[in-house]
């Protein structure tokens, strides 16, 4: 007899934002001739930068010619972008790594989901709550929950971010063995500064714990005080993952590309105590289940390390940020109190009512979509979040139904 894996029953429902678009398309069949502007799913919408495309078109006309053709490439990526990934992103912020370090992928929700396989079944992990939720399903998925009960799954540690915290947990009071982060946080747009993310290091550290640190958002930080990398931060090549995207960079969202920082130092342990370093299991992990980004796709992300790259890049994150802003503004006009949309595309609102009953509210009454915060969890419960990628455009005009239908 066939066997199902019964944890993808202790499952919620279904995906957050599978949910959501259920929710938009029966609000659009009812309402045909009604716009609807989405600023929920954080989905860019602005083209991929022109010198992008110009390579993207450079490296198909490469594969179109047999003198240039290529066919499976490295697993973990090409020198040629594992290198700027290292050079521009890191070693030029004072991070010491180096590209054998960097593992190109196709995604920072797949590197994040899949992640986790490499360690034990039996470890604590500390998620925060409100939460990306991948985290928490790809650890339910594996096993390393109970059931769901009163909003939360059994066998985790939550860290609970709350505007009195500053979106920012506080420690465990037990130990834990896996903490994910993720900052410029999704999906309360808060940052976390230097000295915080110090201590973080210094705890896993001290506690023989790894951190996993989603920096997925870090091109949206502008206060330069604030850490882009955790690798900033003293010691965390030792005991820190970090994640990286192209998606909200660079518009990739629809092209796929992302990569994962698995330093050489960094290490866990084997149930007899002895050290294991990560890089060479999640090479293996990688060499096995993955056969790399394609070559035009590559050849896409490395061209935003040029000069004029990094103008083009800058235009579009100053588009979006220019979004947040109106958005910050407008529902702090309307007497919301706002985290995010500094160094951040995403504003978390305090509704002040259900999350879902605000998110209904804002599709019915003025045709706008955002994420309700208590897909994200118990803690999001009361909030929602408005994603600033759209263009400005439609922002704008969502922004003036909003304060038509909240007046
Ligand atoms: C979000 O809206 O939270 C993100 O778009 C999800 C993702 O990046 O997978």
């Amino acid at each position: 007899m066939i066997k199902i894996n019964e944890n993808y029953l202790k499952l919620q429902a279904s995906y957050l934002f599978s949910d959501i678009a259920k929710r938009v398309g029966a609000y659009q069949e009812a309402n045909p001739d009604q716009t609807i502007i989405k600023l929920g799913i954080g989905d860019v919408t602005q083209p991929l930068p022109q010198v992008c495309t110009e390579a993207f078109h450079a490296a198909v006309e490469e594969m179109a010619r047999a003198e240039s053709f290529r066919g499976y490439g490295p697993e973990q990526g090409y020198d040629f972008l594992r290198e700027a990934i290292a050079r521009h992103d890191f070693q030029a912020r004072g991070a010491d790594i180096t590209p054998d370090e960097i593992f190109v992928s196709d995604g920072a929700k797949c590197d994040t989901g899949n992640i986790q396989e490499i360690f034990a079944a039996d470890i604590a992990i500390a998620i925060p709550d409100p939460v990306y939720p991948v985290y928490l399903d790809t650890n339910v998925m594996a096993g390393r929950t109970g059931q769901y009960r009163n909003g939360r799954y059994e066998g985790l540690y939550y860290l609970d971010c709350t505007q009195a915290n500053g979106f920012v947990p506080e420690f465990p009071d037990r130990p834990v063995d896996l903490i994910y982060l993720c900052y410029p946080n999704n999906p309360t747009g808060a940052t976390i500064t230097k000295a915080q993310l110090q201590q973080w290091v210094d705890y896993a550290r001290e506690n023989k714990a790894l951190i996993l640190y989603d920096a997925a958002y870090e091109a949206f930080i502008s206060d330069d005080s604030l850490p882009r990398s955790i690798y900033e931060v003293e010691g965390a090549q030792e005991v820190a993952i970090e994640f990286r995207s192209f998606s909200k960079t660079a518009g990739f969202t629809g092209t796929r590309c992302a990569f994962t920082v698995v330093p050489k130092q960094c290490a866990a342990y084997m149930q007899d105590g002895g050290k294991q370093l990560l890089q060479p299991l999640w090479h293996r992990r990688h060499t096995t289940k993955f056969n790399g980004v394609s070559y035009p796709v590559q050849r896409a992300a490395a061209a935003i390390y040029s000069d004029e790259g990094r103008r083009q890049v800058k235009a579009l994150i100053d588009g979006y940020m220019q979004n947040a802003t109106l958005i910050r503004n407008a529902m702090t006009e309307l007497g919301y109190t706002c985290a995010g949309g500094e160094n951040s595309p995403y504003i978390w609102i305090d509704g002040r009512r259900d999350s879902w009953a605000f998110f209904d509210l804002l599709l019915n009454e003025a045709g706008v979509v955002c994420t309700p915060g208590a897909g994200f969890g118990k803690c999001g419960q009361g909030y929602i979040r408005i994603s600033a990628f759209n263009s400005h455009a439609n922002a704008t005009k969502a922004m003036a139904r909003i304060k038509k239908a909240l007046a």
